[in-house]
C-alpha cells in the first residue's frame, strides 16, 4: 500500500509539551492522529500496537464504542452540573460501582479529575481526619524515595523523584520519606513479587517514626507497585509490614493506585491483588479507559463518618473541591467504562494473560544491554546498561526505535516499562517484545 502523507496544517511551535524534550520532539514529531483497540494510527499511516495502554490508562483499548456512544448520549442531555450544592445522578452510580470494587469498608468516594488531584485530595482528607479527630498536630507526611504522586505542591512533596522535585524551591514542610525498594543486587530478574526487601518496610518505625514520633504523623502515602519510577514490586510481606505499623501508630495508609487500579494487577485494586487493605485509595487513568479525565479517593467509613460528623450540621464539612468533581460526562464515561470491565471479565482477563507476558518479557534476559527485568500483573520495567556519561540515552534510543518499528514503549531513565491494555492477545504480546529484542541486538 502506498502511504500519502498529508501536509501538516498546523504549527509546532505554540504548544509547550508536558514532561517531553520539546526541541527534540518538534524537530522529529511523533503523531498520532487515531486509535481502536490495540493500535495507533500515526500521521503518515502506520500502525503502532500500543505497548503502554496510552500512559497506563487506557485498560480496555482504544475508542471502544459503548464508551464512546455513552459520552456522545450524556452530551446530549446535560453537558455540566455544578459539583458544589447540586447533583446529578451519574455521579451517585459510579461512586455505588467503585465502592463496590473497593476492598473492605472503602465505601465513601471523593472525585476530582487528575491522578495529581486525587493525591492531594488525599493528603488533604487525612490532616483533615486527623485535625476532627482532635489530633490536628499529626501533620507530617510520608511519602517514599522514587514514588510518583503527580505534580502537585503535595504529590511532588511526598514524591520521590529528584527531577519532579528540583526546580521548585519550597516543598510542603512537614514530610518525611521511607527508603524505595529496588535493589538489583538482590532482586534483579525477579519473577513477581522479590524475595528481599521485606524488612524495609521497618525503617517507618525504627526512623521515621523514632525520629518525628508517630503522634506527629497522618499517613503514609505508597504506590502498591511504584510505576511511573521504573515497574518496582514490593518485596513479598513489604506492604503487611507497612500496613501494621500504620495500624500501631495510628496512621493512615494511604495507596496511590493511579496506575495498578482497575485490572492492571489483576483484581479491580492492587489492595486486593496483595491482600493489604490501605485507609484510602487514589485513582484515575483506567476508571474511564482515559476517555475523560476522572479521579478521584476511596476512603473508609470511618474517616468520612468522622471529618462528617465534625461539622456543625448544615455547615460543608471539607473545604476542598473542584469544578469538575464528578463531571457528568467523565461519570457517564466511567459507568460504561465499569460496565465494559464487568461484562467482558477483563481483570481476569489480565490475570489470566500475566504468566504469558511474564514468560515473555523474562526471554528478554540475556539479550544485549538489559540488565534486569521484573514483572507484576501486566507491568513490567526492563533495565537497560546506561551509555557512559549519558543518563538514559540508550533506552530513549531504544523507545525511538521500537516507536519506528511500530510498537509502543515507555521509557523512565533506564528502564523500557511496558504495561499493555487488557485486551492484548498472546501473539501481540509476543510481538511487542520480540520488536523490543529486536532492537536492542541492534542498538549500540
Ligand atoms: C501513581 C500515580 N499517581 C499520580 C499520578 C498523576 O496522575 P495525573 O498525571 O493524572 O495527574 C500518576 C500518573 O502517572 C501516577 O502514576
Amino acid at each position: 500500500m502506498t502511504i500519502i502523507m498529508k501536509p501538516r496544517d498546523y504549527d509546532l511551535q505554540a504548544l509547550w509539551k508536558p514532561f517531553t524534550a520539546n526541541r527534540q520532539f518538534k524537530a522529529a514529531p511523533r503523531i498520532f492522529v487515531s486509535a481502536r483497540d490495540m493500535h495507533y494510527t500515526t500521521d503518515d499511516g502506520r500502525q503502532v500496537l500500543d505497548g503502554t495502554a496510552g500512559l497506563w490508562c487506557v485498560n480496555a483499548g482504544h475508542s471502544r464504542p459503548r464508551i464512546v456512544d455513552a459520552i456522545k448520549r450524556q452530551l446530549d442531555t446535560m453537558d455540566y452540573s455544578p459539583a458544589f450544592q447540586m447533583g446529578h445522578p451519574g455521579e451517585f452510580r459510579v461512586a455505588d460501582l467503585i465502592r463496590q470494587l473497593a476492598p473492605g469498608d472503602l465505601d465513601h468516594v471523593f472525585f476530582a479529575n487528575s491522578g495529581s488531584e486525587a493525591v492531594d485530595s488525599a493528603l488533604k482528607i487525612a490532616l483533615a481526619y486527623h485535625r476532627a479527630r482532635g489530633e490536628g498536630h499529626r501533620n507530617v507526611l510520608i511519602g517514599r524515595e522514587r514514588g510518583y504522586h503527580g505534580v502537585g505542591f503535595g504529590g511532588i512533596s511526598v514524591g520521590g523523584i529528584p527531577a519532579n522535585r528540583k526546580a521548585y524551591g519550597s516543598m510542603l514542610p512537614r514530610v518525611d520519606h521511607l527508603p524505595h525498594t529496588h535493589n538489583p543486587e538482590k532482586n534483579a530478574f525477579s519473577r513477581g513479587q522479590p524475595a528481599w526487601g521485606a524488612h524495609l518496610a521497618d525503617d517507618l518505625e525504627t526512623r521515621i517514626i523514632a525520629l518525628h514520633d508517630a503522634s506527629n504523623i497522618a499517613a503514609v502515602i505508597v504506590e502498591p507497585v511504584a510505576g511511573s519510577t521504573g515497574v518496582l514490586v514490593p518485596p513479598k510481606g513489604y506492604l503487611e509490614r507497612l500496613r501494621a505499623i500504620c495500624d500501631k501508630h495510628g496512621l493512615l495508609l494511604i495507596f496511590d493506585e493511579v496506575i495498578t487500579g482497575f485490572g492492571r494487577t489483576g483484581r479491580a485494586f492492587a489492595a486486593e491483588t496483595f491482600g493489604v487493605v490501605p485507609d484510602m485509595i487514589t485513582f484515575a487513568k483506567g476508571v474511564t479507559n482515559a476517555t475523560i479525565p476522572l479521579s478521584g479517593v476511596i476512603v473508609r467509613r470511618q474517616i468520612y463518618d468522622t471529618v462528617i460528623n465534625n461539622a456543625p450540621p448544615g455547615m460543608v464539612e471539607l473545604f476542598h473541591g473542584y469544578t469538575y468533581s464528578g463531571h457528568p460526562v467523565a461519570t457517564a464515561a466511567a459507568e460504561a467504562t465499569l460496565g465494559l470491565y464487568h461484562e467482558e471479565k477483563l481483570f481476569d482477563r489480565a490475570r489470566e494473560i500475566a504468566p504469558h507476558f511474564e514468560n515473555a518479557v523474562h526471554t528478554l534476559k540475556g539479550v544485549p544491554h538489559v540488565i534486569d527485568v521484573r514483572n507484576f500483573g501486566l507491568m513490567a520495567g526492563i533495565d537497560l546498561e546506561p551509555r557512559p556519561g549519558k543518563p538514559g540515552a540508550r533506552a530513549f534510543d531504544a523507545f525511538l526505535r521500537c516507536f519506528e518499528q511500530g510498537v509502543l514503549t515507555r521509557v523512565t531513565g533506564e528502564t523500557i516499562a511496558l504495561s499493555p491494555p487488557l485486551i492484548i492477545s498472546r501473539n501481540q504480546i509476543d510481538e511487542l517484545v520480540g520488536a523490543i529484542a529486536g532492537v536492542l541486538r541492534k542498538l549500540d
